[in-house]
């Protein structure tokens, strides 16, 4: 598909070059466009991330930080191309769940210094830096981050975005920023806070120190550390295990574990007793009970 959308984009600029009428012009200028915008998002060509979709039954996405000369750096481009992948992963009825991960020596190694060298205080506060880069935690599909190698700030802000963390065992997380005198600017000072405490947050953010993957599951930071080349294939399992549920209930239920971070234990528990009333109101869960009676598999129509 992208290579005939690149054909009719060349053959309707050679024929800028000759004399054709306007319609004939307007109509191929279409079609690209037509073309371009429909371009399954796993044919897209890419310059810093890599997509494909597995799995059995075709429904996990995997995308790759694919920088891997920089350790995956994040610059703006890259962000905005993940942002542009999730987006269309989570608009896809066939996909279940993302996993996010990168290359063997690093997950990623931050944001991009080179790029954030010239920042100015006034040029972060109008650009609002680093806001473009919460697509990951606002998107409605689980997303599992498969960390090789370093996930330090930025990068370790980054899998924090994700649901849920498998740790390649030669995986290290930190947030260094200090030592460039900044400090965490996507999330490193809050989610690690809650997630591994006040004391391990503090150490880790006041000295840059790293954490190995060992040390990461046992604060509860990852859920699980895998030989580190089998770890996207664990991810990738574990994305096909969650699509095996009812999409539907599963973001219901994603949603109702992140609410868990953001308000008070009492509204939280409100939230979910109101969300497990709901779902006695999905065909998915007249589905699964009755599946369970009649002891035989499920069968989820998302609705
Ligand atoms: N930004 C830009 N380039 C980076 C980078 C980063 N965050 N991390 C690594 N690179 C580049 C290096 O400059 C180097 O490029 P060149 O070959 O062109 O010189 C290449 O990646 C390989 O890096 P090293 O030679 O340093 O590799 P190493 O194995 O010796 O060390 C490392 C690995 C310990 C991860 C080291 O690269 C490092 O400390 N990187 C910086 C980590 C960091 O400070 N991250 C926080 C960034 S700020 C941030 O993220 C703010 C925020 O909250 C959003």
């Amino acid at each position: 598909m992208a290579n005939i959308a690149r054909l009719l984009t060349k053959r309707a600029q050679d024929q800028l070059n000759v004399v054709y009428p306007l319609q004939v012009i307007t109509r191929l200028n279409s079609s690209c466009k037509y073309l371009t915008e429909h371009i399954p998002i796993s044919n897209k060509s890419w310059e810093f991330i890599k997509t494909e979709v597995t799995g059995e039954k075709k429904n996990v996405a995997v995308i790759t930080l694919n920088r891997p000369k920089a350790l995956n750096a994040l610059r703006n481009g890259l962000m905005k191309e993940l942002s542009t992948a999730l987006k269309a992963y989570g608009k896809d009825a066939n996909i279940s769940a993302i996993v996010l991960t990168g290359s063997e020596k690093a997950f990623a190694a931050g944001a991009d210094i080179k790029e954030m060298a010239p920042n100015t205080y006034s040029q972060c506060i109008q650009g609002n830096f680093l806001n473009d880069w919460t697509e990951v935690a606002r998107t409605q599909k689980p997303i599992i981050a498969a960390v090789n190698g370093y996930a330090l700030g930025g990068g370790c802000e980054l899998a924090m975005m994700c649901d849920i963390i498998y740790a390649g065992d030669k995986a290290k997380f930190g947030q260094p920023e200090i030592a460039l005198g900044t400090i965490p600017g996507a999330g490193g000072t809050q989610r690690l806070t809650r997630v591994v405490g006040k004391s391990k947050a503090m150490e880790m953010c006041l000295t840059g120190n790293m954490i190995n993957a060992q040390e990461a599951e046992k604060v509860g930071l990852v859920s699980k550390v895998i030989p580190a080349d089998q770890l996207l294939a664990e991810a990738v399992k574990l994305g096909e295990k969650i699509g095996t549920h009812s999409n539907l209930i599963v973001q219901l239920c994603k949603e109702a574990v992140n609410t868990a971070f953001e308000t008070t234990l009492e509204e939280g528990l409100k939230y979910e007793r109101r969300f497990n009333h709901a779902t006695f109101s999905t065909i998915d869960c007249k589905e699964g009970v009755k599946a369970f009676i009649e002891k035989r598999p499920a069968k989820f129509i998302n609705e």
